[in-house]
């Protein structure tokens, strides 16, 4: 008798943990599939944060690229149908660049619920980026601190992913950011083979000139370089065969006044305007209210810190540009509200990045319903019409 209960309690444990991992499988499954915020805040996002914020990254995308994460049950809602130059997105919330910086992910990441995603930066020849470790969290401050240094498999390994993709017919909204080799000797020449390879691909094209990681590439937001750029690069666009895509530029949050001045004007000029601004990049300021351990890092900040500066920019640049050169703002973006804020400032489509490292997936949702919400109380129909503007009870007096 002895002897045969010692042989059942073995695979009585086996059962029981059978039935416990079953229960569990199941459990996640059901809450993966629902988005459930709760799953992600307590469970998910902590795991993720136990490893090396770039091993996280590089599962994240890697969890992206088998497409383990299930498609959102969330339908947009008509009010955040956008459409920009020739696109047509079902909602205005990108993911930003860095992310999926070599195109491994864009199909996820559409599944996610995102209206479209900027894949890079992109550089000529494949390159390794910075020594690591290049990429610190400030939980506390819901910020990132990174200095990849564009760390990209080059444009043949990306654009062969891409073709792939669009022979499958994917039609979801792809933008291409560009950057430069570290020790390119003619950086002009390393966007316009970009522009060249990736033109006929990419749904937009973004010209990254703000990346705090690449020794002298915000200095081409010169005035004298920055003329020299455009004008080559709006020539080479404007010469692709078919669809010209829309060229874009992505700017620092940085810039002094005079700069934010002299690109104004320039864009505005025939010779080197530009499709739109993408507004704006990682800061290389430090705010006072940053704490942990991080903060004395280098590299660029993103995330909560630096959601006003980028917003006030956007203000600014609209302003400057008389509202003629389409905005996509990105820059501590969370909420609901800190897209709309992004939106009335001029943003015609906003971005982000951080905000989904600290919450997942079921942030974009969030984000999207709380902005259907705000536009609708504010009496819009659709997100073009509240870009730049007050409310619409507050038109109607002026
Ligand atoms: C880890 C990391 C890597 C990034 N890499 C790039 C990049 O390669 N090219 C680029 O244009 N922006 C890059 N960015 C900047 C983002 O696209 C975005 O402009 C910035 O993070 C602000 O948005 P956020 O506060 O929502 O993250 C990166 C940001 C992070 C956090």
């Amino acid at each position: 008798m002895c002897e045969l209960n010692k042989l059942k309690t073995p695979s009585r444990l086996k059962s029981l943990a059978l039935i416990c991992s079953t229960a569990t499988g199941l459990f996640s499954g059901y809450c993966l599939l629902n988005e459930d915020e709760q799953f992600y805040e307590k469970v998910v996002i902590p795991i993720s944060h136990c490893l090396h914020p770039e091993t996280a990254h590089r599962v994240a995308v890697a969890a992206n690229k088998y497409r383990l994460i299930p498609k959102s049950p969330y339908q947009d809602p008509p009010s955040l149908k956008s459409k920009l130059w020739d696109l047509c997105l079902s909602n205005p919330i990108g993911m930003a660049a860095g992310y999926d910086k070599h195109g491994e992910a864009v199909e996820n990441l559409h599944d996610i619920g995102f209206g479209f995603v900027e894949i890079g930066s992109i550089t000529p020849l494949p390159q390794p980026g910075n020594e690591k470790p290049r990429v610190f969290r400030l939980p506390l401050n819901e910020a990132i601190i990174n200095r990849y240094g564009f760390n990209s498999e080059g444009h043949q390994a990306v654009f062969e992913r891409v073709q792939q993709l669009k022979a499958k017919n994917f039609n979801g909204v792809i933008g291409i950011n560009l950057g430069k080799n570290k020790n390119s000797e003619d950086p002009i020449q390393d966007y316009v083979t970009g522009i060249r390879l990736f033109g006929p691909l990419a749904d937009y094209l973004v010209i990254n000139i703000s990346s705090p990681n690449t020794p002298g590439l915000r200095d081409w937001q010169n005035k004298d370089q920055l003329e020299k750029l455009l004008t080559t690069l709006v020539r080479v666009r404007d010469e692709l065969k078919g669809r010209k895509p829309p060229l874009l530029l992505k700017l620092a949050p940085d810039l002094t006044e005079s700069q934010k001045d002299e690109i104004s004007k320039l864009v505005l000029q025939k010779k080197c305007r530009i499709d739109g601004l993408v507004i704006s990049n990682t800061t290389t300021e430090r705010v006072e209210e940053l704490q942990g351990e991080h903060v004395i890092e280098a590299g660029g900040l993103s995330g909560r810190p630096l959601n006003d500066s980028s917003t006030t920019m956007i203000a600014e640049m609209r302003k400057l540009t008389r509202g003629e050169i389409p905005i996509v703002g990105v820059g501590g973006i969370s909420s609901g509200k800190d897209a709309y804020d992004k939106i009335k400032a001029g943003a015609s489509l906003v971005q982000l990045y951080t905000s989904y490292v600290y919450h997942g997936p079921p942030r974009v949702t969030r984000i999207k319903k709380e902005l259907d919400e705000a536009l609708r109380s504010d009496g819009f129909n659709s997100v073009s019409e509240a870009v730049g503007g007050q409310t619409k009870s507050a038109k109607s007096y002026s």
